[in-house]
């Protein structure tokens, strides 16, 4: 696919346009003194010791790294514990009436939880768990949506050392049992439903198809949500209320080793199977809970920090759930829709709750500046002080929209480079401090060393552009894939050699050294800033029995950053009819999740090959992005492209034409 970066630049207007952090903010931010950069960069294993150091250790480390490449351990030796850092240091110290969340449900009920009253549901959380049996090391899935019960969760696992794997509730049940699978999960929460845009959706239906699928799950804990019928199987699904209500809140964390397992998270590759990303305990914390400080500059005792992405992703995991709490910072927490029951609801909740800091994504800031600027102007937004935007690179008029229609002009925007295998931020402006160009993520975090190279793997020179690698270990690093180091080795750790980590995106450095992302290089795909591979829908569409062929390709969108368009061909008997193409989308969300269905499909009768029978993606690319494909003379079959071009063509012209209700 696109791997060629310097394409990419081509379309990228690299202004010089610079914004100063606003002297009010600037005055008293964490970080003002430029000399840090220097002096994490010089000693970078002593900066990250003295981040490590804001944690409580229940042991000190020996040893601040151990770095047998490709595989690092961080503060050997030391031990803590995740939820005891979030939790009940903070209650120890005086601050349990200090509200950890408040939490907003999307029909308007609401729920504020303090730390002290946080810690009580985590450590009865924690007991239940128990219960049914988890001890430490064990995997429990987690398949719930935006509810207090999701942290919830998530730190009684911590508390007690066993293993979170969350599946973002919008996946479907297939994806579910083959994470489970993966997992080797014995236990499984869920809820009886959740809320979308005013309807409800069946999760626990959804939950009861994949524990069918798959003989592992034998407990599953369901939380009423809804309040819609559900099935339980006696002897295995259980009431949260119940069982969790029934606990006590006594339960000591549990002392854990810096490099046991805290969670696994799965993420989109380049085939089709899922990656487990795993991270472990002490070096994931601490990174997090440092960036969660310095680049949102969170002062506790008065920001209400407010991160709109879903903790089923890893920015909800560091950014919702960890880094905030270890900071203990006020926060918000959302369960629905942002645009419902109108397109002002983010607005009026900013408002409301005084919100300083919104952290959230570029595609989410296109849908409100399509909204229109009206919406944010109905209400006070003067609480917010920063602003923050992560998972796609933010392309420079949404950043200005951003920067003046909700930021008011008086905030900082920091736009955050980093990825689940990273497990915390990576490349982003320090507020305080850097002067900010639009569209750009420009710095290193302290003590992070990102270097953009050539095929080669050398340096390129400014202004070029090449492959983003990292060449330092980084505390919240990943430590492998669940079940399979190979795949981690041969993904990020081969291309440049067993200590350059490559991390599958390309990046340009300009004159003045400041980083611009242009976008993956491999065969991922990112939609609204989820990460899909187009192996994975290609698998999903050639699992329908129509379907014989499939190839699959990102096309660039003004609100989606990208959309999936697929080409297949039909298998023998299959015939074309009206609504397949809509039958095939339906497929493919419910193999993979409404996130993966195709935003096009073209039926074909042939797809363009090499004269070996391999599919010649990049010309699909071509024809996906609206060019004429490149150079055809390799294929076996050019007639095929052709005649695939003038369906696209005419099936674009159809959409557009008036009368089509689209
Ligand atoms: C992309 C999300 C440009 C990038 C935290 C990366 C970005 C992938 C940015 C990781 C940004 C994320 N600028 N591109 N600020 N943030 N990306 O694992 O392609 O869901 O490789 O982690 O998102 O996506 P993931």
């Amino acid at each position: 696919m696109g791997s060629d970066p310097q394409s990419a630049i081509a379309s990228l207007d690299a202004r010089s346009e610079r914004v100063p952090p606003p002297e009010a903010f600037a005055a008293t931010a964490r970080v003002r003194d430029p000399e840090v950069l220097r002096r994490a960069d010089e000693d970078w294993q002593g900066w990250w010791a003295e981040q490590a150091e804001h944690l409580r250790w229940l042991r000190p480390w020996d040893r601040v790294l151990h770095w047998d490449p490709p595989h690092a351990q961080w503060f050997v030796g030391g031990r803590l514990n995740v939820a005891d850092n979030c939790l009940d240091r903070h209650v120890e110290a005086g601050h349990g009436d200090q509200v950890a969340f408040h939490w907003e449900g999307e029909p308007g009920d609401a729920r504020s939880l303090t730390y002290a009253e946080l810690r009580d549901e985590v450590a009865r959380c924690a007991n239940a768990l128990r219960e049914l049996g988890v001890g430490k090391g064990d995997r429990v899935n987690v398949y719930l949506p935006m509810i207090p019960e999701l942290p919830v969760v998530m730190l009684a696992c911590a508390r007690i050392g066993a293993i979170h794997s969350v599946v973002f509730a919008g996946f479907s049940a297939q994806s579910l049992t083959d994470r489970i699978e993966d997992a080797g999960s014995r236990v499984l929460v869920t809820a009886d439903g959740s809320y979308r845009k005013g309807r409800t959706v069946p999760l626990k239906e959804a939950a009861d198809d994949a524990m069918a699928a798959t003989d592992l799950v034998d407990a599953c804990l369901v939380v009423r949500r809804t309040g819609d019928p559900v099935a339980m199987e006696p002897g295995r699904d259980h009431w949260y209320h119940e069982v969790v209500g029934r606990q006590d809140a006594d339960c000591p964390p549990e002392p854990m080793d810096a490099e046991d397992v805290l969670f696994i998270l799965y993420t989109s590759g380049t085939t089709g199977k899922p990656k487990g990303i795993t991270h472990t305990t002490g070096g994931y914390l601490t990174q997090v809970a440092s960036t969660a400080r310095l680049v949102f500059d969170l002062q506790p005792d008065h920001d209400v920090y407010w991160c709109a992405a879903d903790i089923g992703w890893v920015t909800g995991h560091s950014y919702i759930v960890y880094g905030p709490l270890a900071n203990r910072v006020t926060s918000l927490l959302y369960e629905g829709a942002p645009d419902h029951p109108a397109p002002d609801r983010l607005w009026e909740m900013v408002a409301r709750h005084r919100a300083t800091i919104l952290y959230t994504a570029p595609t989410a800031i296109r849908a409100f500046m399509r909204a229109g600027p009206e919406h944010p102007a109905a209400h006070d937004l003067s609480s917010l002080r920063l602003l923050g935007s992560v998972g796609e690179p933010i392309n420079p008029e949404a950043w200005r929209w951003y920067h003046e229609h909700i930021g008011g002009g008086r905030c900082p925007i920091v736009d955050t480079w980093w990825q689940t295998e990273t497990g915390a931020i990576m490349i982003t402006p320090l507020p305080g401090l850097t002067h900010a160009k639009p569209g750009a993520a420009q710095q290193p975090f302290p003590g992070i060393k990102p270097v953009v190279v050539d095929d080669r793997g050398d340096p390129v020179a400014p202004g070029e552009g090449g492959y983003l690698t990292l060449q330092r270990p980084w505390p919240a690093m990943l430590r492998t894939i669940w079940g399979d180091d190979q795949r981690y080795r041969d993904t990020y750790w081969s291309r440049f050699g067993s200590d350059v980590y490559f991390a599958g995106d390309g990046a340009k450095l300009d004159e003045d050294g400041d980083l611009w992302l242009l976008g993956r290089v491999d065969d991922v795909m990112n939609v609204s800033g989820h990460r899909l591979s187009t192996t994975e829908v290609e698998s999903a569409l050639v699992d329908h029995p129509a379907v014989a062929e499939a190839a699959v390709s990102g096309r660039a969108d003004a609100l989606t950053g990208q959309a999936i368009v697929a080409f297949v061909t039909l298998a023998g008997e299959a015939e074309e009819h009206d609504g397949l193409a809509d039958e095939l989308r339906a497929h493919v969300a419910d193999r993979i999740g409404k996130l993966a269905r195709p935003a096009e499909l073209h039926v074909a009768p042939d797809l363009p090959k090499t004269r070996s029978g391999k599919i010649m993606r990049r010309l699909l690319t071509d024809l996906a992005e609206g060019r004429e494909p490149g150079d055809v003379t390799t294929l076996a079959n050019p007639d095929a492209i052709r005649a695939l071009a003038e369906r696209t063509r005419q099936a674009r012209a159809a959409a557009r034409s008036p009368g089509n209700s689209e």
